[in-house]
């Protein structure tokens, strides 16, 4: 038994609003289980907090034209607030760009670097000559060599899910000026993962490091260790940690070569989960040591699946090569939801956006997360239909769970004037578990005991889908007690009898209202008002109600007020469903013309064909420029001589408006050796040279890359 727990939730990076697939990712489970923990009474801190680093950031500030500073700053903000208003109860919402994290960040990263985890290697990285600077992967885009996705990340192409690396890219250009990017070397730290690989095979697999047993690999999920294997055999090899970038963590400055150069994201992103401690140590007066230092702390990390490599592999390799850091003792990662059939995509606007729900559904949070839970991905990807959620409010939500509430308080105010009926134990009356069965009070007590105590089960084994299920027994046996037993037909007849059986529904009520509190935090609390119960302290509340219920006590007292009824959830129409339907059909086409309209008047109309023969008449050669001067009397013309390789030529181009003389002396370009020579302002014109040309008609150079000998041909 562990003796604390401390959870952790996927950093979101801050680039861009939350949706449903975060949600039923990463955030709701690990909602769920901490506040299943803290019902408990357990020691339990829950990080998380704004992944502010890498190119995700900077890349959207490009698109938004402003700076990465902006980005974090307005997307930290939103996303916090999403947080609340959906009751994801976090004790932190921390964010990367502090400088308790930089601080965190740079210590691990000196730590590693005097351990000799590193090893510094220069490598040709594609570099954009034209803005000056190296490409991070996310800004080289290229023809994918798999589906032949003509905008392929360097990281990944997004059409085919492979993951990449730049140099796999046919026809790699910048995402910054759109040039061909070239190589250049650069020097980074690579971690040795290559050195931990053997370790974390064996941890993985059998839960045993350094002789100790740490986890129990039947207790995590198998597509978790499926594709943790499926790496480790590939073989992990060595893994740059830095970056040459403007924006993010600096290597710490006291390194040699450390000048321009920032930590890898995914370095500094786990590690944010410990700055996150640290400040929620600091601002409630605790020690944040325990909960990542000693082995009696139970490390969780929620996430979702494109995140296990890092949380699996790469950042217990960093913990343990540390050294005083405890290893996760589960990575339960949930796969994907889909929306309507099709993938969530932030890019094709296909998505529901959790801050746009909150405005446009208030009150009824806890339906998107009944539903999200519903249909938690936990094994496999699973699916979001607004259909769905609809039938699913008005079936379950509405007719089971508010049904049942509702009938309780109503007929508890009408028969009792609200106050709880004290009752004799030993009448007896129909079980609402199932038909004929008869029931027995204190034996109904120890059946909630077991049901609570199977949901507890279920959650601490990440099947919270199972577990709103059992809740959700809870709620339809209590339907089916008032079902069975008909107090409105009996209470004349067989009052003392009936004082039982609504004695009974109260505890259900009372009961789910402290369970429900991990699924529906909203509605609980409105139970607690509907009871006049206190509100929930998070401090043992569902612990003290399995100690009442196994001894067979009540958990509310005969004769207790109780509160008044409350809307707990309300049928949604058809209109409101159709509505979202044609929202998301909407916002999809709207994204979809913007991506298509500027491509018509973006690119030329092509030419009508030729044949082989027609091309293979020119001559186009290599050639450098030597020399550049103005033409009087010419706004356009700049006169160049350019060695042929086997002669020098006087050719006159009409770039004088686009290039300086300065600024072409010593290119090296391409040039149509064989066209006809031409005289223009009294000199004789002895070639052609070629440019690139966009829509607003500015110029490039074409030039072979890497010092290519002149006049040789181009085919
Ligand atoms: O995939 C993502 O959205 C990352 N920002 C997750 C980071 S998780 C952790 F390492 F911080
Ligand atoms: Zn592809």
């Amino acid at each position: 038994m562990k003796k604390r727990y401390l959870v952790t939730a996927a950093l979101p990076y801050a680039n861009g609003p939350l949706h449903i697939g975060h949600l039923a990712g990463a955030y709701l489970p690990a909602d769920i289980y901490v506040r299943y923990l803290r019902l408990m009474g357990k020691d339990v801190v829950f990080v998380c907090g704004s992944d502010e680093h890498g190119a995700a950031i900077t890349v959207k500030a490009r698109k938004e034209g402003t700076t990465p500073r902006a980005i974090v700053d307005k997307y930290h903000t939103m996303l916090k607030d999403t947080f609340e208003k959906i009751g994801i109860a976090f004790d932190i919402y921390h964010r990367t760009s502090e400088p308790i994290h930089h601080q965190t960040s740079q210590d691990f990263f000196r730590k590693l670097y005097e351990k000799q985890e590193f090893i510094e290697e220069t490598t040709e990285q594609y570099y954009d000559e034209s803005v000056g600077q190296f490409l991070a992967d996310r800004y080289i885009v290229g023809t994918c060599p798999i589906c032949a996705n003509p905008d392929a990340y360097g990281d990944q192409c997004e059409k085919c899910g492979s993951t990449l690396s730049p140099t796999d890219l046919i026809s790699p250009r910048s995402m910054l000026s759109g040039s061909v990017p070239v190589k250049r070397p650069t020097k980074h730290w690579f971690l040795r993962l290559d050195q931990h690989e053997q370790w974390l095979r064996e941890w993985i697999n059998t839960g045993q490091a350094d002789g100790k047993q740490l986890h129990d690999p039947a207790a995590w999920k198998n597509h978790v260790l499926g594709q943790c294997n499926s790496w480790l055999d590939q073989g992990l090899q060595p893994r740059a940690m830095t970056r040459d970038l403007e924006w993010g963590v600096a290597v710490p400055p006291e390194i040699p070569g450390a000048e321009g150069k920032k930590l890898y994201v995914w370095l500094d992103a786990p590690i944010g989960y410990i700055s996150a401690t640290k400040q929620w140590a600091l601002d409630n007066g605790r020690d944040w040591e325990p909960y990542w230092k000693s082995d009696d702390t139970a490390l969780i990390h929620f996430i979702g699946k494109d995140n296990i490599v890092f949380h699996c592999l790469i950042f217990p390799a960093i913990l343990k090569a540390h050294g005083e850091f405890i290893l996760p003792v589960n990575v339960p990662a949930n796969q994907f939801l889909n929306l309507e059939g099709r993938k969530l995509s932030t890019s094709k606007n296909w998505a529901v956006w959790v801050h746009e729900y909150c405005e446009e559904f208030k009150g009824q949070e806890d339906v998107l997360r009944y539903n999200m839970i519903k249909k938690m991905p936990e094994q496999s990807d699973s699916e979001f239909t607004w259909k769905g959620f609809q039938e699913t409010n008005n079936n379950e939500l509405v007719n089971n769970l508010a049904n049942f509430v509702n009938r309780v308080l109503v007929l508890s105010h009408k028969y009792y004037n609200g106050i709880v009926p004290a009752i004799n134990p030993d009448l007896t009356f129909k079980s609402g578990w199932e038909p004929d069965k008869t029931g027995q009070y204190d034996e109904e007590l120890h059946l909630l005991h077991r049901k609570l105590e199977e949901l507890g089960a279920e959650i601490v084994r990440f099947d919270f889908r199972e577990a709103l299920g059992t809740l959700m027994e809870i709620s339809s046996a209590g339907n089916a007690l008032l079902q069975f037993n008909e107090p409105w037909k009996t209470e004349k007849e067989n009052p003392e009898m009936v004082k039982v059986v609504m004695n009974l529904a109260l505890q259900y009520v009372a009961v789910i209202s402290v369970a429900a509190r991990p699924f529906l935090p909203f509605a609980a609390e409105k139970l607690r008002a509907m009871l006049n119960l206190n509100p929930l302290q998070d401090r043992g509340d569902l612990l003290d109600i399995l100690n009442e219920l196994v001894e067979g006590n009540p958990v509310i007292q005969p004769n207790h007020a109780l509160g008044q009824a409350q809307h707990l959830f309300g049928r949604i129409p058809d209109e409101v469903i159709q509505k979202q339907i044609d929202k998301l059909t909407a916002a999809e086409q709207a994204n979809q013309a913007q991506n298509i309209q500027p491509s018509p008047s973006k690119y030329a109309p092509l030419k009508e064909t030729i044949q082989f023969d027609d091309f293979a008449k020119m001559d186009i050669r290599t050639g450098t420029i030597l020399t550049a001067e103005k033409v009087e009397k010419s706004k356009k013309l700049l006169q160049l001589s350019v060695d042929m390789g086997f002669e020098t030529r006087t050719i006159l181009s009409g770039i004088a408006e686009h290039f300086t003389p300065e600024e072409v002396v010593g290119k090296q370009v391409i040039v149509l050796a064989n066209l006809a020579p031409r005289v223009m302002m009294g000199t004789e014109s002895q070639g052609m040279i070629l440019f690139a040309e966009d829509a607003e008609g500015k110029l490039g150079f074409v030039s072979p890359t890497g010092g290519w000998p002149n006049g040789m041909g181009v085919k």
